[in-house]
């Protein structure tokens, strides 16, 4: 056998254990297990499972392994111990959740972006101050959400949406709160925990902060993106260029 046709066998027989392992995972599929997931799933992990009660499912990193069969398991059988259920579902409807999940995990996989990667680095690193909120790998802020994969978790359009409508669709655990407090402070920041007693934020200048209840005025929390919108900031070509150098972070793998 030739080489070219050996990686071609391998290729067919690699695509036919997959199928083989998800058996529901047509375009269709999909579009259900997507609605599904919005009646037994979202009040856990957001309705496009970004997160909540439950953990973050777009990353594409699963505690208990990302394979459409362990997906499935982890679905049809729940964490014992843990707040994640069983689902109450039949065994086709577990598949098409799974193929969902699947599908949130790696929303930017199959795109190609137009601009140029490595000068939209240079917009990250010089023009855009990004690295003020975000990190990549070890380096940067950590008031924005972390960007090392976020080429494999988010599709183009969403990343284009970021950059001039930062408001649009921002993950819960990224909400911005608003803290007044008795003796006059105002901070505004992102809230990192909470119970009965106190809360903590971290404030806009990346910093922790903790506050005892009793010492509060009023928590708002319904506040804007703390994302700047960089829609006037940046040109065209810009924010095209830098939407490619974030398609282009794909994590360690
Ligand atoms: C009552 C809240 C709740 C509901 C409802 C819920 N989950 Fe979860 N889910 C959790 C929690 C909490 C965890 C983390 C458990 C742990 O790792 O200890 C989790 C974990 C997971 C994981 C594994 C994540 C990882 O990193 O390994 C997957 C996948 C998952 N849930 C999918 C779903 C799907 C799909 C549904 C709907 C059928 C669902 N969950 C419904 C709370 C929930
Ligand atoms: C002042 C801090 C700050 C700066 C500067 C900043 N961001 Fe953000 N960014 C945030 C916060 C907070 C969020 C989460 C809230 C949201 O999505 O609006 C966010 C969200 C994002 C998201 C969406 C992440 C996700 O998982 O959904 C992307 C992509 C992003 N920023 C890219 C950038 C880029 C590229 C730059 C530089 C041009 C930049 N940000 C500059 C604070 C910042």
């Amino acid at each position: 056998m030739t080489r070219i046709a050996r990686k071609t066998v391998g290729v067919l027989v690699f695509a036919v254990a997959a199928c083989a392992q998800n058996p529901l995972s047509t375009p269709q599929d999909v579009e259900v297990g997507r609605r599904l997931f919005q009646t037994h799933c979202s009040y856990c992990h957001g309705s496009s499972g970004e997160g909540g009660r439950g953990p973050d499912l777009t990353t594409g990193q699963y505690r208990l392994g990302g394979s459409p069969e362990q997906l499935y398991r982890t679905i049809r059988y729940g964490i014992p111990g843990s707040e994640m259920p069983a689902v109450r579902a039949s065994d086709d409807d577990v598949w098409r959740m799974a193929a969902f999940v699947g599908k949130i995990g790696s929303a930017g996989l199959d795109e190609k972006a137009r601009g140029d990667a490595s000068a939209g680095k240079v917009v990250y690193e010089t023009k855009g101050k990004c690295a003020v909120c975000h990190s990549i790998g070890k380096d940067g802020g950590t008031l924005g959400p972390e960007l090392t994969d976020i080429g494999r978790r988010r599709g183009i359009g969403y990343l284009e949406e970021s950059l001039v409508k930062p408001e649009a669709d921002v993950p819960v655990n990224s909400r911005a709160i608003r803290v007044a407090t008795r003796s006059g402070q105002t901070i505004v920041g992102i809230r990192l925990n909470e119970d009965d007693l106190s809360i903590q934020v971290r404030d806009t200048n990346d910093s922790l902060r903790s506050f005892l209840k009793a010492n509060i005025k009023e928590i708002r929390r319904d506040q804007p993106s703390l994302m700047p919108a960089y829609g006037s900031v940046l040109s065209g070509k810009e924010l095209a260029d830098l939407v490619a150098y974030l398609s282009s972070l794909r994590g360690v793998q």
